[in-house]
């Protein structure tokens, strides 16, 4: 049995990937913060990463043989406020968790962001010029090169997703359903691109490029370009939802951060080492709305302690 760390497990991606990891036969520790996890079916500890002194031994402590890091300042707002615990957090935990892996002989996947880019040409491959335009854009590329820099047989997997969460109300597409449901008006973004992936089809990536011991940067989005306004609609498509609840606007209206625009992106490249294309719109919303109608929602509520 593989001996799995997620960090961020009280999180989005952390609990929906510590949940999948324990279906796929791993030995799961997941982190947490300052939510607490009631009967995970993992071992679940409380640890303050940005405990930059502590964060060394509660690691070695653990002999994790692979580590997916999930734990960040995720929200943007969040990042822009406190810049300095965006940085700690964001840039110098993920230092420190990619030089105790090296000495553990631990393979770490540090999610990393579309939001690197800034927006102005799509279609970003690994090796397009990054340009941060927000303290949490600018804090987690410094998080992936103090990642490749301290341990570079480390691999970044840049990411963007959707699904169901712990709270109910944190995700895009928890935005879209919770509001549409309720017979709210909505506006939805048709400036705003992106590749998105259904997070357990994000889970299962993750594991793969863990399996397949892939170092440096991988693009781990999925296959379909579209904007955040085409989501709301395809989205209610599936749910069978009243679409015209989502009013089309433009992304610049009514933000305080500014935040990067065209972040279509192509993941070819991790397509190739995989041996299979990442997983489109289609086959995402579709797996969102099985899980649902299988009372995945319910499940992970019923984990908040
Ligand atoms: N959501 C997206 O579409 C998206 C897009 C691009 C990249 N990403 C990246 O994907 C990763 C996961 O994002 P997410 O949406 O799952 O985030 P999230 O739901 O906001 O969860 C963040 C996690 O980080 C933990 N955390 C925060 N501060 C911590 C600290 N001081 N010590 C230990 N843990 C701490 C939180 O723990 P508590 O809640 O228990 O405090 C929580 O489990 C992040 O690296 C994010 O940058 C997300």
């Amino acid at each position: 049995m593989t001996k799995l760390l997620v960090t961020g497990a009280s999180g989005h991606l952390g609990l929906n990937l510590a949940l999948l990891a324990v279906e796929h036969g791993y030995k799961v520790t997941g982190w947490t913060h300052s939510r607490g996890l009631m009967n995970p079916p993992f071992a679940c500890e409380s640890v303050d990463i940005g405990d930059l002194d502590a964060l060394p031994a509660a690691l070695r402590a653990l002999e994790p043989e692979v580590i997916i890091h999930c734990a960040a300042i995720a929200n943007v707002d969040v990042a822009e406020k406190q810049p300095e615990l965006s940085q700690r957090i964001n840039a110098d935990a993920p230092r420190v968790i990619a030089s105790v892996a090296k000495q553990l002989g631990a393979k770490m996947i540090q999610i990393s962001t579309d939001a690197v880019f800034d927006g102005s040409k799509g279609n970003y491959k690994e090796d397009d010029a990054v340009n941060p335009l927000n303290a949490y854009a600018k804090t987690k590329l410094a998080g992936e090169r103090a990642v490749m820099q301290t341990n570079p047989d480390a691999a970044i997997a840049r990411v963007v997703f959707y699904g169901w969460t712990l709270e109910g109300n944190r995700s895009l597409a928890e935005f879209f359903y919770n509001n549409l449901v309720a017979g709210k008006s909505v506006n939805g973004f048709t400036d705003a691109y992106f590749n998105p992936l259904y997070v357990r089809d994000l889970a299962e990536t993750l594991l793969e490029i863990a399996e397949a011991n892939l170092k440096g940067i991988w693009h781990t989005f999925g296959n379909d370009t579209l904007s955040k306004y085409d989501f709301g609609v395809a989205l209610a498509r599936e749910f069978g939802l009243d679409e015209s609840l989502i009013k089309p606007v433009s992304a610049s209206q009514g933000r305080d951060v500014v935040r990067s625009l065209n972040l279509s992106t192509n993941s070819d490249k991790l397509a190739r080492a995989l041996g299979h294309p990442l997983p489109g719109l289609t086959q995402g919303l579709t797996r969102l709305k099985e899980d649902f109608d299988a009372g995945w929602r319910e499940r992970l509520a019923k984990f908040k302690a």
